[in-house]
């Protein structure tokens, strides 16, 4: 490996932290006993309000951003670790309180590492990253809690960001009928390309005030929160299930517990976060009955010199599904 490399690091700024390109050493690597040469980084919504210091993400400074990567082991001092073999990592403090994936070289507990599973691609397994590992777990969990395809339709809102494209082209492949709720109703060819059987336009829609509306959805994904996830609980039919993820509408949630009582909704609580089974169980239905059949369609290969672009489009949401960091690419 070379001594110094392409890294995007975020700094201290005396308040959330500031990311800029740079380059770092071979010493600066963080603590851990498996190097990885990192292939492809994905670009998530947590990353971008990291790198722009809009939100308390960074525990240590500098911080290289980038909370999941897959590579290539380069060294290792763990026996279930060989140089060459291709490993894929997320969560465990990856982009918070350890170094992330936006540098050409990362260490890493062995720990924290996930053999590529059979059936993925390296690229493939990076513009799944974070975003599809909560979109295959979301569903899982709302298999678990009763949610099946005859029950009715299923809501995928934020449709046109990266955890819910590719929770559309999941649920569609399982069969569900999909309806993808979104912003940006030019990007309606995109979604029914990905599986949806319809689209909504939310700058179109009534959301309503009453404490229970008409009952439209067996199953809802949510990667917007606030009053949106409110109308999504008082739509959903009886026994229906929520999978509650994201915040990109806000934090707020202002319901009513009726929905909950009256129709046995279920909100179901999505965080990746899971100890290393969990994770390989998800990952290798990811890989399998899970892998989506558009992800070259959903994810778009970036130069790392762009990062600062994609940034600023994932915050303004003009982003559509994911954009992958490909260090190939020059
Ligand atoms: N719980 C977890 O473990 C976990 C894991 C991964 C991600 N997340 C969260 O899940 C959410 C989605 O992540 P992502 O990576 O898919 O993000 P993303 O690609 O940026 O997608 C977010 C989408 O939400 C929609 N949206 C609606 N209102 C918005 C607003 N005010 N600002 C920005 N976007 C808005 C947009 O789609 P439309 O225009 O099509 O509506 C946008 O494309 C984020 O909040 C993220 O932090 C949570």
């Amino acid at each position: 490996m070379t001594d110094s490399f392409r890294a995007y690091r975020v700094h201290d700024n005396g308040r959330f932290g500031e990311g800029r390109l740079e380059s770092m050493t071979r010493a600066e690597l963080d603590h851990g006993n498996v190097v990885v040469r990192v292939a492809y980084a994905s670009v998530n919504y947590k990353d971008a309000l990291t790198a722009r210091g809009r939100a308390k993400i960074a525990r240590k400074f500098p911080l290289v951003a980038g909370i999941d990567l897959s590579g290539t082991v380069e060294e290792s001092a763990d026996a279930r670790f060989r140089p060459g073999d291709e490993v894929l990592t997320h969560s465990f403090g990856l982009a918070v309180d350890h170094d992330g994936g936006y540098a050409e070289y990362g260490r890493f507990p062995a720990d924290w590492l996930i053999p590529l599973p059979a059936g993925l691609s390296l690229f493939e397994a990076a513009a799944l990253g974070v975003a599809g590992h909560t979109a295959g777990l979301a569903i899982d969990l709302m298999q678990l809690n009763g949610l099946r395809r005859e029950n009715g339709k299923v809501l995928v809102n934020g449709a046109t960001g990266g955890v819910a494209s590719i929770a559309i082209d999941i649920l569609s492949r399982l069969g569900f009928q999909v309806a993808a709720l979104t912003g940006k109703s030019e990007e309606s060819a995109y979604l029914t390309g990905l599986g949806a059987a319809e689209v909504l336009d939310r700058n179109a829609m009534e959301f309503g005030t009453r404490p229970l509306e008409a009952t439209l959805w067996a199953g809802a994904l949510d990667s917007v929160g606030g009053e949106q996830l409110a109308w999504i609980a008082r739509t959903m039919q009886k026994n229906g299930v929520i999978a509650a993820f994201g915040n990109a509408g806000g934090v707020e949630f202002q319901g009513n517990v009726l929905p909950f009582i009256l129709r046995g909704v279920r909100l179901i609580g999505v965080n990746v976060d899971n100890p290393l089974e969990r994770k390989m169980a998800i990952w290798r239905r990811l890989a399998t009955d899970l892998k989506p059949r558009h992800l070259e369609r959903i994810a778009r290969r970036i130069a790392f010199e762009t990062l600062p672009q994609a940034f600023e489009d994932l915050l303004a949401a003009r982003a559509r599904g994911r954009m992958v960091v490909d260090f190939a690419l020059r």
